[in-house]
């Protein structure tokens, strides 16, 4: 039933309305129809999406950097994540709903993987679980398939290892390192990993894992060979402060907004707002100076 919808077929009364799947997400790979996937970290940018008919909405834990304020990903914490994939789950209908483990939720064990992974899956609704990471993660990939969470991988600049590499740097740049990229994905892919994203990595490195992995690749930064892309909503529309070279601004919401705010300031300073017509009134007949509690009590009294 699914497949009817990714093909553009209104759901009707006799087709319910369901979430995109894993099954769906292969089936793009095989026919070359690109997978579409955006970031989300609340309801209402979640309903957009989704009605928009993005494939995948990804609760990403770059929400610590374009929604917290955080220098890094790396403080994101559990209850962060719980708290804002709460609130996307509540928007979304039909996309694929996936949530970032933050970092040091899986790192500790299989068991500390699990855990953490089923309070994800039970207590928000999260169909499938993102791990940053290569070869070294696949136990834990294994460990979370083991309790049927299917798992997304991201191998390339993951940023969860911003102090390991010194930085957020294009990754697989040498014959050496493009290897062990393609090592990684084989690793993950055999861990049982329903997608994977590549991020940050030559577009011709990239391409060639599409190319070797039976699992649909998802880029940001990793050019356009991929079987599908992926981007953060704030770059998406201009409201990150310095957009890597990869982001294309779909629109300027930043300027709208910004030209917003200072014309409600003007408004206000200006006592233009709120306008008569923008306030409320008595009912006709009734005059306020005559109920009792309205009365203003004398000197003398
Ligand atoms: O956290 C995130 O937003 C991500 C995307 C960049 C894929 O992992």
């Amino acid at each position: 039933m699914s497949s009817l919808l990714l093909q553009g077929v209104a759901p009707g009364p006799e087709t319910a309305l369901v979430s995109v799947s894993s099954i769906d997400l292969l089936a793009r790979k095989r026919s070359k129809h690109a997978i579409t996937a955006i970031t989300a970290y609340d309801y209402p940018s979640a309903r957009l999406a989704d009605e928009a008919g993005i494939d995948v909405i990804l609760v990403g834990d770059s929400l610590g950097m374009v929604v917290l304020g955080l220098p890094d990903t790396l403080s994101v914490t559990m209850e962060d994540m719980l708290h804002h994939a709460r609130a996307v789950r509540r928007g979304v209908q039909r996309s694929m709903l996936v949530v970032d483990m933050p970092y040091g939720s899986y790192h500790v064990s299989n068991a500390q993987t699990i855990t953490n992974g089923l309070q994800l899956v039970k207590e928000v609704g999260a169909q499938t679980l993102k791990v940053e990471g290569g070869a070294e993660i696949a136990p834990r990939i294994r460990a979370l398939v083991r309790a049927e969470i299917p798992v997304f991988g991201h191998i390339g600049l993951t940023p969860q290892a911003v102090n390991r590499m010194g930085g957020y740097r294009v990754q697989g740049r040498t014959q050496a390192a493009a290897a062990k990229l393609l090592d990684d994905a084989q690793e993950l892919e055999n861990a049982g990993i329903t997608a994977l994203v590549l991020e940050g990595i030559p577009r011709e490195v990239a391409a060639n894992i599409t190319a070797h992995v039976t699992v649909p690749t998802i880029g940001i930064g990793a050019g356009p060979d991929c079987d599908g892309q992926v981007l953060v909503w704030h770059d998406l529309f201009g409201l990150s402060s310095a957009p890597a070279k990869f982001v294309r601004q779909f629109a300027d919401v930043r300027s709208v907004m910004q030209r917003g705010v200072e014309e409600f300031r003007d408004a206000v300073k200006a006592r233009t707002f709120p306008s008569d017509a923008e306030s409320y009134h008595l009912p006709a007949g009734i005059d306020f100076h005559q109920h009792p509690s309205d009365a203003v009590p004398s000197c003398e009294e």
